[in-house]
Formats: structure tokens, C-alpha cells, sequence
């Protein structure tokens, strides 16, 4: 006999660790383990001046990451850029 009460405990769980909210969380922690703010403060985000979507927005945490010594993977670069967006940019995610 399944117990169903389980069963949706491991669901909520999986989509809590997988989804968009998780990316964001994480994003969060490794921007504040990277060494982002050498150069930044938290107002060069969000303006809006250079970045107008998503995916610019993803590009430039790649760029800058590149020049640091984070060596993000591309999920790590989304996540980061999940982050940046909900807090600061609050573009459309495609
Ligand atoms: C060596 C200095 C330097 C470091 C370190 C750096 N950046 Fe940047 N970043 C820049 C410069 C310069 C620009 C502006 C480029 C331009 O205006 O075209 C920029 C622009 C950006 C932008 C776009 C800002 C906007 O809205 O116009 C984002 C987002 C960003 N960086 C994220 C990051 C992240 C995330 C990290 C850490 C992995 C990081 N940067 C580390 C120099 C740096």
C-alpha cells in the first residue's frame, strides 16, 4: 500500500530543490561568493541602460564571470542571473 502523504512530501520536495525559486536562491549564494563586487555595488543593477532582457542579462553574468576566477558552468550563470532579475532587472524570463 502506497502511502500517498509521503509521496507528495517527496514531490513538494523535488519541485522545491529543481525549481525556479531553488535557481534563484543559489544564484544568490554564488554571487556572494564571487568576487562580483570588486568591481560592482548593488546599483550598477537594474538600471536597465545596457540590459534590456533576459538574455543580455544572462551574457553579461557570463562575461564578467569569465573575467573572474568563479568558473560558473552555464546552469551557474542562469542561476546568477535569476537572482540579479528578481531583485534587480525584473525582465520576462524566456
Ligand atoms: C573586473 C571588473 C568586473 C568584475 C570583477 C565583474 N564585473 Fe560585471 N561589469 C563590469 C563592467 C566594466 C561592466 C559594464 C560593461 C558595460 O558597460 O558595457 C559590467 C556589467 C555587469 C552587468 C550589467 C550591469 C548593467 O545593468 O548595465 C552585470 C549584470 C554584471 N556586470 C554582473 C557581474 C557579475 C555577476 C560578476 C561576478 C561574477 C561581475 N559582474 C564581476 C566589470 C566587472
Amino acid at each position: 500500500m502506497i502511502n500517498f502523504s509521503k509521496v507528495s512530501f517527496l514531490i513538494a520536495g523535488i519541485l522545491v530543490t529543481t525549481g525556479a525559486f531553488a535557481g534563484v536562491q543559489e544564484g544568490k549564494a554564488m554571487f556572494n561568493e564571487a568576487t562580483c563586487m570588486e568591481c560592482h555595488n548593488l546599483s550598477d543593477f537594474g538600471s536597465a541602460k545596457k540590459i534590456h532582457n533576459f538574455k543580455q542579462l544572462e551574457q553579461r553574468v557570463q562575461a564578467c564571470q569569465a573575467n573572474t576566477d568563479a568558473g560558473w558552468f552555464d546552469e551557474d550563470v542562469t542561476d546568477v542571473a535569476k537572482y540579479l532579475n528578481k531583485d534587480f532587472y525584473k525582465f520576462k524570463e524566456e
